[in-house]
C-alpha cells in the first residue's frame, strides 16, 4: 500500500495499538506526526507531546501536523482511556477524563483536520472505537457511552464530509492485547498472561486480538482499497460478540 508522499497525524502513539497503526504507516511511505502524553520514545517523523483534556492542544494538533509535515492526509483518533464500572460507581473524575479523552478530543481534532484535508484535496480519517460501544457489555457504563458517541459522530462526519473527499471510518475492536487491557487485569489482582491466554479461550478465533490485527484494519481504511467507505463502523473481533 503506498504512502508515500502522505501526512498523518496519529494519537495514542505511544500505546499498544498505536504504536503499531505508526509503524504500519511508515512502512507504507507516510511521514507521521505522533501524539501522546510522552512521544519521546516513538519512532515518527514529528513528535507532539501533550495532554488531550487541554482543549487548546487537541485544536492545534492538525495544524502543528500539518506545519511540520508539509501537509496533513491521514488522522487515527486512537487514544482512549478507559473507566470501569456502573453509573452509581463512577465519579465526576471519571466523566470528565473520559467524555474528555475518548469524546472531546477526537471531535476537536477532526474539526480543526477536516478543513486542512479539504484544502488539500481530501483524506482519510479513521477513529479507534470499541464494539462495546456498538452493544453495551456489563459494568461499563461511561466507557460504552463515550465510545457509542464516537461511533455516531464518525457516521456523522462521513456523511457530511464525503462531498470534500474525506472519508471518515471507525474500526470497533473487542479485547486486544495491549497496556490498557492488561493493566485492567492487574488492577483488579490477576496475572496479565494468565488472563489473556483464558481471555482467548473466549473468542471464536482462538485468542484475542494482538496490536497489529487492529493496525492492518486501519490500515485498510485509509487506504484507497476502501475509497468506496464512509461512515462505516468496522468491527475487528475474531467472531467475539460483546457480552
Ligand atoms: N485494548 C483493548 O482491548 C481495546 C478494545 C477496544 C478498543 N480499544 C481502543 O483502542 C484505542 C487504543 O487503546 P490501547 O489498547 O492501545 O490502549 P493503551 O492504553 O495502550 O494506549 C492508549 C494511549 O492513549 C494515550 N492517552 C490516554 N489519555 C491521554 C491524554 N489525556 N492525552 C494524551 N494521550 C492520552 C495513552 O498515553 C496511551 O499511550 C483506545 O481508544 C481504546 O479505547 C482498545
Amino acid at each position: 500500500m503506498g504512502l508515500s508522499g502522505k501526512g498523518a497525524l496519529v494519537t495514542g502513539a505511544a500505546g499498544g495499538i498505536g504504536r503499531a497503526i505508526v509503524a504500519r504507516l511508515r512502512n507504507a511511505g507516510a511521514a507521521v506526526a505522533v501524539a501522546d502524553r510522552d512521544a519521546a520514545r516513538i519512532e515518527a517523523e514529528v513528535r507532539l507531546a501533550g495532554d488531550l483534556l487541554d482543549g487548546a492542544y487537541a485544536d492545534g494538533l492538525p495544524n502543528a501536523a500539518a506545519a511540520a509535515l508539509g501537509r496533513l492526509d491521514i488522522l487515527v483518533n486512537n487514544a482512549g482511556v478507559i473507566t470501569r464500572g456502573p453509573v452509581t460507581e463512577t465519579s465526576d473524575a471519571d466523566w470528565t477524563l473520559s467524555v474528555g479523552v475518548n469524546v472531546e478530543a477526537p471531535f476537536r481534532i477532526c474539526r480543526a483536520a477536516i478543513p486542512l484535508m479539504a484544502e488539500g484535496g481530501g483524506g482519510a480519517i479513521v477513529n479507534v472505537a470499541s464494539c462495546w460501544g456498538l452493544r453495551p457489555g456489563p459494568n461499563h457504563a461511561l466507557y460504552c457511552m463515550t465510545k457509542a458517541a464516537l461511533a455516531s459522530l464518525t457516521q456523522c462526519m462521513g456523511m457530511d464530509h464525503a462531498h470534500q473527499g474525506i472519508r471518515v471510518n471507525a474500526v470497533c475492536p473487542n479485547e486486544v492485547d495491549t497496556p490498557m487491557l492488561r493493566s485492567g487485569f492487574a488492577k483488579r489482582g490477576f496475572d496479565p498472561d494468565n488472563a489473556v491466554a483464558e481471555l482467548g479461550k473466549t473468542v471464536p478465533l482462538g485468542r484475542i486480538a494482538r496490536p497489529d490485527d487492529i493496525a492492518d484494519v486501519v490500515l485498510f481504511l485509509i487506504s484507497d482499497a476502501a475509497r468506496y467507505m464512509c461512515g462505516s463502523l468496522v468491527e475487528v473481533n475474531g467472531g467475539k460478540p460483546v457480552g
